[in-house]
């Protein structure tokens, strides 16, 4: 497969997986968040399909599109290492739906901040809540979700937190 093609795969995974767990959080209530924000792809996304969400975005340095860039309320600006500790203390138990693109081509690295990141989700998801994630972030109580048909398994990650959080 081209880098082309290859690229394309992944962004349409990315797409059908945001589509499918807007589609599963529906009904719950509570705020999305999107880890990364990058130039803003798919936070501008997030907010066409999952309008009427509130979306907070957590990113150490910001250089997305301006048209992409949240208002400094929906801003967690900074490390994850400090921005997710005061995201649990804010927002426990409530979040529907937490997007996680933070992966780069370190492997090693990929691997460790997404155990970081899973460490928080338990605190952090209601009951249904989903994670959609580029790397494998399964947490304690998580229930994996089948991805969409189109999505290769190990493209992307999908869990839910149980009815208990
Ligand atoms: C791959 S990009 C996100 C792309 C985005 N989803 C899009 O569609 O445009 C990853 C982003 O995560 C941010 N990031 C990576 N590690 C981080 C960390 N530990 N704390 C905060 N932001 C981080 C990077 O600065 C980068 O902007």
């Amino acid at each position: 497969m081209s880098r082309l093609d290859s690229v394309i795969r992944r962004l349409q995974a990315q797409r059908a997986c945001l589509q499918y767990g807007v589609e599963l959080v529906r009904e719950l209530s509570g705020p999305v968040f999107e880890l990364g924000l990058g130039n803003g792809r798919t936070y501008d996304h997030l907010r066409e399909i999952c309008s009427g969400c509130e979306i907070f975005v957590f990113e150490r340095s910001v250089a997305a599109h301006p048209d992409c860039i949240p208002d400094d309320a929906h801003l967690f600006l900074g490390d994850l290492s400090e921005t997710l500790p005061a995201a649990v203390e804010r927002f426990r138990g409530q979040v529907r739906l937490i997007h996680s693109d933070i992966g780069t081509g370190d492997q090693a690295r990929n691997a460790e901040i997404a155990r970081y990141i899973a460490g928080f989700l338990p605190d952090l998801l209601c009951p249904g809540g989903i994670i959609i994630s580029d790397q494998d972030t399964v947490f304690a109580g998580a229930e994996p979700v089948a991805l969409p048909d189109d999505v290769r398994s190990g493209r992307y990650f999908m869990y839910r937190a149980g009815p208990t959080g």
